[in-house]
């Protein structure tokens, strides 16, 4: 053999040895299929969790329909969709309670739970610090004011003072659309009414479904004066070290749409048809 040849079959030696553990890295890497639950294939390897067996959800629990405390238990439509979620990946649900505003840091710095689950808007600040779900509800903000105020436009509320919760849409809309407004941030929406109620905001912002439900059995004199069609998109928001997670919900998601489920419980709390997709 020429030393070319020599050459070219050392070479071919050694590209061989190493496609083989190529292969072999290839077939070790990929996770295994095996059922987590009942009814699915996600790969249970992908999905990282605090506590094993256990999804823990943070969420403001103030936020009627989506979720607010029954004595010591969550409630609405974002828990029940998460338990469906968690039933069909094999997994218990615990929701833990947050202030909304230190929702996503809490999420990021890890360890206190694996999901965000709490009327969260997909908006692509947050998509920056954190990854979200496929959209599981269509949403708009609200201007609540007591019963008899004029509102005609923003215009009406410029240099007013505006209540809001902190970190959401409603505060951001506000901020950018009342000219000169005075926003006062509240931890969350049901203190905001307490000042509407009490006098000390003129006005609240706040995502439409919430106020609709806040303010349904409420005699403190409170109305809806305007609707703002900002055509939000509720997600949840799972750790961009967590991909599996997010596309084990997104796969549950897809399921509970496909059988039902989700029209169930929308129906429940919104006492509606879901829209079409
Ligand atoms: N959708 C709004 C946002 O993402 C408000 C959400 C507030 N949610 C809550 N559970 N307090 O900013």
């Amino acid at each position: 053999m020429s030393r070319t040849g020599r050459v070219f079959s050392l070479l071919l030696v050694v590209a061989l040895i190493m496609s083989v553990f190529a292969l072999g890295g290839c077939a070790t890497e990929q996770p295994a299929e095996e059922p987590t639950g009942e009814g699915t294939t996600t790969p249970a390897s992908e999905i990282k969790l605090i506590e094993p067996g256990k999804l823990l959800v943070g969420s403001d629990t103030a936020f009627p329909p989506f979720e607010s405390m029954n004595g010591d238990v969550a409630e609405g439509f974002d828990v029940d969709l998460m338990n469906a979620i968690g039933e069909k990946l094999g997994l218990k649900v615990e929701f833990k309670t947050e202030i909304f505003d230190t929702l996503i840091s809490t999420l990021q710095a890890g360890g206190k739970f694996d999901v965000i689950a709490s009327g969260m808007t997909i908006k692509p600040d947050r998509q920056e610090l954190i990854d979200f779900t496929d959209p599981y509800y269509d949403s708009n903000q609200s201007i609540a004011m007591k019963k008899g105020s004029t509102y005609t436009g923003p215009e009406d509320l410029a240099g007013k003072k505006i209540g809001v919760q902190s970190g959401t849409t409603g505060e951001a809309w506000a901020k950018e659309s009342i000219k000169d407004a005075q926003l006062v941030p509240f931890k969350n929406a049901t203190d905001a009414f307490a000042a509407l109620a009490a006098g000390n905001v003129d006005a609240v912002v706040n995502d439409l479904p919430v106020t609709t439900e806040l303010l349904k059995q409420d005699d403190r004199g409170l109305e809806i004066v305007a609707q703002i069609p900002t055509g939000e998109q509720y997600g949840f928001g799972v750790s961009k070290d967590n991909p599996g997670l997010t596309a084990a919900i997104n796969k549950a998601l897809a399921e509970l749409k496909a059988d039902g489920t989700y029209a169930e419980i929308y129906k429940k709390w919104f006492g509606i048809e879901p829209p079409a997709e």
